[in-house]
């Protein structure tokens, strides 16, 4: 779906995802959300914390996951992901702490496996994610599954594209002190998600999300792995969509 420009596409996003919460509200349900950071879904947070402030939309039965982070990295840090997800939507909404679930990036290193075994478990457990939100790097990533990443990787450590390193590094203060690896959840992590929404704003996304789109499906482009999955949805602004 091609939006004029990322306010309104944002908005329809949000929707889709506030409609979610209160149909799983209505059954006395919990409603799992695989959640994204990066810039592209800055707007839906904005908008879903609107919808709480002014229309009461509660996140009382709301359970997250995001998807990944950087490795090491302590929770204070202002980038760490843990920083970015409570500044721009947990401070704002009325989701318990304990539902909020976000990749420890200050876990020992002799105990990281185990904790992506669990991070996965946790998940499946929960019921498996209602709805994942995406956003797209350059390399073809979705988390932090860069080039190589197999479909049926699950919850791992895996060490930063190039690209990625060098797209982070003006949020970091120059490349040297972009972390080299990250905690991220799998391909088939995402692909479990009952529905998926990939997001992606802006010129410089329009070149891998024509690879992704048209492109032969394989580890090369992680993304491409979505082409299989039944229930995604591609929300693009037209200069994203003008490579298609
Ligand atoms: C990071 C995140 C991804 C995100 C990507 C794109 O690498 N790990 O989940 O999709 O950035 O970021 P942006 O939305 O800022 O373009």
């Amino acid at each position: 779906e091609i939006f004029k420009n990322s306010q309104q596409a944002s908005e329809i996003v949000a929707l889709e995802i506030a409609e979610l919460i209160r149909s799983r509200q209505a059954k006395n349900k919990l409603c799992i959300l695989g959640l994204a950071t990066g810039s592209s879904p800055v707007k839906v947070y904005e908008e879903l914390v609107r919808m709480h402030k002014e229309e009461g939309l509660s996140f009382n039965n709301v359970v997250t996951f995001n998807l990944d982070e950087y490795y090491p990295m302590t929770k204070e840090n202002n980038q760490s992901y843990h920083y970015f997800m409570h500044q721009h939507l947990f401070n704002h909404i009325d989701i318990s702490p304990e539902n909020i679930n976000i990749p420890d990036g200050t876990v020992a290193i002799q105990n990281l496996n185990q904790y992506c075994v669990d991070y996965e478990t946790k998940i499946k457990k929960a019921g498996g994610l209602d709805f994942q939100l995406l956003g797209i790097g350059r390399t073809g990533h979705v988390g932090f599954n860069e080039p190589g990443s197999h479909i049926n990787s699950g919850t791992r450590i895996i060490t930063l594209d190039h690209i990625t390193r060098v797209d982070a590094s003006s949020d970091f203060n120059g490349i040297d002190n972009v972390p080299k690896r990250a905690i991220t959840m799998g391909v088939s992590t995402i692909l479990a998600s009952k529905r998926i929404v990939l997001m992606a704003w802006g010129q410089n996304k329009a070149e891998i999300i024509k690879r992704t789109v048209q492109g032969d499906i394989n580890s090369e482009v992680p993304a491409t792995f979505l082409q299989n999955h039944t229930n995604t949805t591609f929300v693009l602004d037209q200069s994203a969509a003008s490579e298609l």
